[in-house]
């Protein structure tokens, strides 16, 4: 079972998320699991053989960020940041349709202002559902304190838990016995 997390973050929050998520993954899928984390800007199109792809991304003026908002992002960091040409909305622009029976999930950080609306994880997740994945879990966000960080208490433990932890699509039921199993012995008494 092979899981990628594709992430994009500017500050590291979103990055370290992802780390817990790809942990928690990790931990959820045993051996035989392996599970990888890629930069957005590094992920191309990596999607063969992939069971499970989750993806997690700033949320920059209530949505996915653009090139734009990922300039003002470079702005604040300073020291001469220069704005990644590729984000997730870009990313997932060029994604192809889903392969057969790969599942999806998506996650996005997001200052902790509780009436501050808009998600990048919902759009992502919009874009997943329209590429034709199957969603394993509701868009999630991860809390940070401040546009720079720090990630708020509890949220990589929060991201270690909400991992969609079983990409292998659930066994089918036992088949029920067959009918004429099931049926009493003819006893023949309504014979004529
Ligand atoms: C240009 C810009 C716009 C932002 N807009 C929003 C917003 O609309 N809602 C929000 O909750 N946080 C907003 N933020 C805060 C980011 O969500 C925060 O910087 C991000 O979660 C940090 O993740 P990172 O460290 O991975 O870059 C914005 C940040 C920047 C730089």
């Amino acid at each position: 079972m092979r899981a990628l997390v594709v992430v994009e973050s500017v500050f590291g929050n979103t990055r370290r998320i992802a780390e817990e998520v790809a942990r928690g993954l990790a931990h959820g899928l045993g051996e035989s699991g392996q599970v990888r984390v890629a930069d957005v800007g590094d992920a191309g199109d990596p999607l063969g053989g992939v069971d499970l792809l989750v993806v997690g991304g700033p949320t920059h003026a209530f949505a996915m960020t653009r090139m734009s908002t990922r300039r003002n992002a470079a702005e604040q960091a300073g020291g001469g940041a220069q704005p990644a040409e590729t984000g997730l909305r870009e990313w997932l622009a060029t994604l192809a349709e889903a392969p057969m029976d790969v599942r999806a999930a998506a996650f996005d950080t997001r200052v902790d202002r509780p009436r501050l609306p808009g998600s990048a994880a919902a759009g992502a997740a919009r874009r997943l559902r329209r590429l034709g994945y199957d969603l394993v879990a509701r868009p999630e966000t991860f809390r940070v304190s401040g546009t720079q960080g720090p990630l708020c208490e509890g949220e990589l433990g929060r991201a270690r838990a909400w991992a969609p932890a079983s990409p292998a699509p659930p066994p089918p039921p036992p088949a029920p016995p067959e009918r004429a199993e099931r049926r009493r012995p003819d006893r023949g008494s309504n014979d004529p």
